[in-house]
């Protein structure tokens, strides 16, 4: 599969030049507050409502002729183009010459909705078997639901195959089955599954081994651990079949495991964005077969506006302009996340992996190195407990980071008065960040202000809601690789380190520093004979 790549570096468009020529004139020395006095609009300019998500972008470092010139950028650079690739299901991961089509998973299907999808073969039988294996999984779900005896689910994977579905479990905690406990288990120490076995019951334990390849090193010793543990505690080899699920694209190595039931999915699915996939079923089984249908639609919704929404009404575009515009031209290098919502508690996490690993790259698609950065370091922390520990930094440090606070309007579990009192935190530090206190004249009670932020909105923590804000950074991680020219969707840079890992495990049993640098070599050496 090959296909002719419709889309153009950032940096070789006309629109490059200009945006340099005004970041010089008027970006650099932006100030929010006279933005805001000139302008009374603001507020209603740089806000828009997309599907479940209301965004607040007027608190960020941009005019009217700024957002013309970024998305100048993105029509010279091909973005629509590129996009309509993605969901034609054009192999647009050229390293690894593969369709990216997670946005498919979420896609009605045509029986149900009674439209006909406009599609590629690719799109179409993909769709097919996304149903088939949909509705299995469901079914799989509602069993396990069913199934009183089964009062704890393991799932055992590490990154996209843990970090999705982890999240999401936490943030629909109040719709989870009151008689099931999930828990993940993601590391190779054994402190985690250790600690976790000791408190269960094999007869009560359902083991979900979630790993696209069915290779990775941590989830495949966490599984053979984990089936250890079930034979010694007395579980016999028939126990075994109905004990342990695997969830993977490959088949055969699940077989070869010993695990007979099996949801399968597709290497067109990359392993962050596969929560949507057979990965889910901790999720389906969490929230049932509605909930997890209701997450998908909302998913379904934001495919829906990115894909046919211009450009100056996508919210996901101009949230990659956005991130363009501070990471190439005012030179930010990271961005806080601030969800003042204790369910989303794990989204900086997993957002760290979808955008780190996904534009985290040093060289353009076609393997020429990149004049200019890419990703931002994404990090955070709930609020409020970020306030209370790095929010000095934002408000006084010398370095501008951008933060994007996200709150909700209905609260999940509300104890008399907490609600309210989280939400005027998090329009306190947007404001506080914005304004500042710039003429204190106590330098250490001085705040300069004039830092900026974006303000999420939703109704409510719900399942569509949730698919909604995830397909929001989905596709914002797809504009900006394509505006950065890069792929967006493999991941090499994980690889060398593996390699040495696998060469450096027998050396800590012998002692061997042949070959090695001397540092590696002086560590080794004091740790080694390791049993
Ligand atoms: O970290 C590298 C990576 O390949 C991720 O992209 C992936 O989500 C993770 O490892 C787990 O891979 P798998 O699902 O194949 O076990």
């Amino acid at each position: 599969m090959s296909f002719a790549d419709p889309h153009t570096r950032c940096d070789r468009t006309p629109a490059w030049q200009r945006l340099h020529a005004h970041y010089d004139a008027a970006g650099r020395g932006f100030d929010l507050r006279a933005a805001f006095e000139r302008d009374a609009r603001r507020f209603t300019r740089f806000s828009q409502q997309a599907p479940y998500v209301f965004a607040d972008l007027s608190k960020n470092l941009i005019d009217a002729q700024t957002e013309a010139l970024l998305l100048q950028l993105a029509r010279e650079c091909g973005l629509e183009a590129y996009r309509d690739a993605m969901f034609a299901g054009a192999p647009i991961n050229g390293t690894e010459q593969r369709a990216v089509m997670h946005w498919l998973l979420r896609e009605p299907s045509p029986a149900q909705s009674g439209q006909a999808l406009e599609a590629t073969d690719t799109v179409a039988n993909g769709l097919r078997e996304v149903h088939a294996t949909l509705d299995a999984m469901l079914r799989l779900a509602e069993r396990v639901r069913a199934d009183e005896a089964i009062t704890d689910i393991v799932n055992i994977g590490i990154g996209g195959s843990d970090l999705g579905p982890a999240m999401v479990v936490k943030a629909l905690d109040d719709l989870r089955h009151p008689g099931k406990r999930l828990h993940f288990v993601s590391n190779v120490d054994g402190m985690e599954l250790g600690s976790l076995l000791r408190q269960l019951r094999p007869a009560n334990t359902l083991f979900l081994i979630a790993s696209k390849t069915f290779t990775t090193l941590e989830t495949m010793t966490n599984a053979h651990a984990a089936r250890e543990w079930f034979l010694a505690q007395g579980g016999s080899q028939d126990g075994l079949v109905r004990h342990f699920y695997a969830l993977t694209t490959n088949l055969e190595a699940a077989a070869q495991f010993g695990i007979e039931t099996t949801l399968g999915f597709w290497d067109w699915v990359g392993g962050r964005y596969s929560l949507w996939s057979a990965i889910g079923l901790p999720i389906a089984i969490a929230i049932g077969a509605q909930g997890f249908r209701d997450l998908l639609a909302g998913a379904h919704a934001m495919d829906e506006h990115f894909r046919t929404t211009p450009l100056e009404a996508n919210l996901p575009v101009r949230l990659a302009l956005l991130d363009l515009w501070y990471r190439n031209f005012h030179g930010f290098a990271s961005r806080s996340m601030a969800p003042y919502s204790h369910g989303l508690r794990r989204l900086p996490a997993y957002l760290q992996q979808l955008e780190m690993e996904s534009n985290g790259k040093g060289v353009d698609a076609q393997g020429d190195p990149l004049p200019y950065a890419t990703a931002p370091v994404v990090w955070g922390e709930p609020g409020t407990n970020g306030q209370h520990a790095f929010f000095q930094m934002i408000h006084q440090g010398p370095d501008t980071v951008p933060v994007e606070f996200i709150a909700l309007r209905e609260p999940g579990r509300d104890l008399k008065g907490q609600h309210p009192r989280l939400v005027a935190n998090a329009l306190a530090q947007a404001r506080a960040l914005m304004m500042g206190r710039p003429h204190e004249q106590d330098g250490h009670r001085r705040f300069a202000g004039n830092r900026p932020s974006t303000f999420l909105l939703l109704e409510c923590l719900d399942p569509a809601s949730l698919g909604a804000l995830i397909a929001l950074y989905e596709h914002r991680v797809f504009a900006s690789g394509a505006l950065w020219g890069i792929n967006s969707f493999d991941q090499w840079g994980v690889e060398l380190g593996k390699t040495i890992a696998r060469d450096l495990e027998p050396r800590l049993a012998t002692g061997d520093v042949q070959g090695l640098d001397a540092s590696t070599a002086g560590l080794l050496r004091r740790l080694a004979p390791m049993a």
